[in-house]
């Protein structure tokens, strides 16, 4: 069991009942006493809400588990539309089940992952389900304070799970590499606890790239396998750094932990300077500044001459937070920031969101897991191998089916690189193909694992795929 390779540890270490999710006792009497009490209860749904990796989806599979319910898992992303949630519905209402539960228990997983506007008629439906459901009903969200939860505070019950402490994460780990037969270095276990913030999914798939297929894992190799965590902000978080920012530096570290490129800052200030900025001259100094920002970006794209581009940086971050000088408290007021009409990150957005859930389509088919699986577990260790093993990566890629744009999804930096083995590897495929002719896509596509040494479709070696590579 303990040398059964390739499956991700967050799997396989799942807690399958209560005593083995650890640090949330609160959480768990609450959500059993509830549990205990419907459907006599205030609210016929419960809100388990806290950081990512703190056991809120864990949790409720290991009740399911322990209690003898039938649990009909679902993620935001499958229940977009108001027909998902009416199927759910519909599926929890029958009493025959196909797996010989009595009991069902529903769980709509990651809900703050709905949004309101595109997700039209989703939230709507998940109240008419919790009026009309006759089975306890459980959703997750990272964040209670979300928009579109607002509607769901009268429903539902919240109820808190915490961060995880640090002692706990660390006897998790050691747990795990006692099973493994791995011998810990503590540094290195620490080194991985600091990094993970509290997300015990982080730690343990960090633990996996480092350790898997080795006897010891030490600092020296885990400093070096795992580069500091991009904790890209997103564009809303983006400004409030930069607004509230008190010294230039920290206005110009943002930057770099933005996912936003400087093009779109620009844009982004250009439509919110004057929503955070109420000083008429602060004002003033904060467009002059985006204005310098803009010419040299102009000059940038005429000469080439990205020397400027700092200049125009400091500008565009600095520049801005130091502009606050009569109303310096405007600098700290929350505003809601609107988005820069020009662009079509929405879409892109969209689009990068769309990306991920096909990827999850495909594991999930498979690897037969749910998407949610897919998603929580799988392409995290993905984007892991894709950062450290690109041979391996290409590898999973073609044997998977995956595109280029998935590929880069996965991949961030290092896609060029992946890209480059992949096409290597089809040529290959292609060659041998034209050698052996044959009929369908269907062949082809076994033909495409045989070349890569994908051998047969069966789920182990497939699993296989997400072995790390011993040698080297
Ligand atoms: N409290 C916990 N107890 C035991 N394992 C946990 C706990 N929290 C997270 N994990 C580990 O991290 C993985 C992700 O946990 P999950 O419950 O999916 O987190 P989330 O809070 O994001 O739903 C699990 O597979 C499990 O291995
Ligand atoms: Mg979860």
């Amino acid at each position: 069991m303990s040398h059964e390779r390739g499956i991700p540890w967050t799997l396989k270490y799942r807690p399958k009942t209560l005593i083995e999710v650890i640090d949330q006792e609160e959480a768990k009497s609450k959500v059993i006493e509830w549990l205990n009490k419907w459907p006599n209860v205030s609210k016929k749904a419960l809100l388990l809400y806290g950081p990512p990796g703190c056991g809120k989806t864990s949790l409720v599979e290991a009740i399911a588990n322990e209690y003898g319910y039938e649990l009909i898992e679902m993620n935001a992303s499958d229940f977009r539309r108001k027909t998902d949630i009416e199927r759910i519905a519909l599926r929890a209402s029958t009493s025959h089940s196909l797996f010989g539960f009595n009991k069902k228990m529903i769980l709509l997983d990651e809900i703050d992952g709905i949004s309101a506007r595109e997700d039209e008629g989703a939230l709507e439906a998940i109240q008419e389900l919790i009026e009309k459901s006759n089975a306890p009903i459980i959703m997750t969200a990272n964040n209670p304070w979300n928009q579109n939860l607002r509607i769901l505070r009268d429903l539902a019950e919240f109820v808190q799970l915490k961060k995880l402490t640090k002692t706990d994460m660390r006897s998790m780990l050691m747990r795990i590499c006692k099973a493994e037969k791995i011998i810990c270095n503590e540094d290195a276990i620490n080194y991985i606890i600091e990094r993970s913030e509290g997300d015990l999914r982080a730690a343990i798939n960090d633990l996996q790239s480092v350790g898997e297929g080795f006897s010891e894992v030490t600092l020296e190799r885990t400093k070096l396998l795992l580069r500091p965590r991009d904790k890209e902000k997103d564009p809303f978080e983006t400004l409030r750094s930069i607004f509230s920012a008190n010294y230039s530096w920290q206005a110009k570290a943002v930057i770099n932990q933005s996912q936003l490129d400087y093009e779109q800052l620009k844009m982004w200030l250009e439509e919110n300077i004057p929503l955070q900025y109420t000083n008429l001259e602060d004002l003033e100094r904060a467009f002059e500044a985006l204005s310098k920002a803009d010419l040299y970006i102009g000059r940038i794209a005429k000469t080439g001459d990205w020397d400027l581009l700092s200049y125009a940086i400091d500008l565009m971050t600095a520049g801005i937070a130091l502009s606050a000088k009569n109303s310096s408290k405007d600098k700290y007021r929350w505003i809601k920031y609107s988005f820069p009409q020009r662009i079509l990150l929405a879409s892109k957005l969209k689009e990068i969101r769309s990306i991920r859930d096909d990827i999850a389509q495909i594991l999930a088919y498979h690897l037969h897991v749910s998407t949610s699986v897919a998603k929580n577990e799988i392409i995290p260790l993905l984007k892991t191998i894709f950062t450290t093993d690109p041979l391996k990566a290409a590898k999973i890629a073609l044997g998977l089916g995956f595109t280029e744009k998935m590929i880069e999804y996965l991949a961030g930096t290092n896609k060029n690189t992946i890209l480059e083995h992949y096409r290597e590897l089809k040529k290959r495929v292609v060659s041998h193909h034209r050698s052996k002719p044959s009929k369908s896509i269907e062949s082809n596509n076994e033909m495409y694992k045989e070349s890569v040494g994908l051998n047969k479709n069966s789920k182990k070696e497939e699993r296989n795929l997400f072995a790390f590579s011993k040698k080297k």
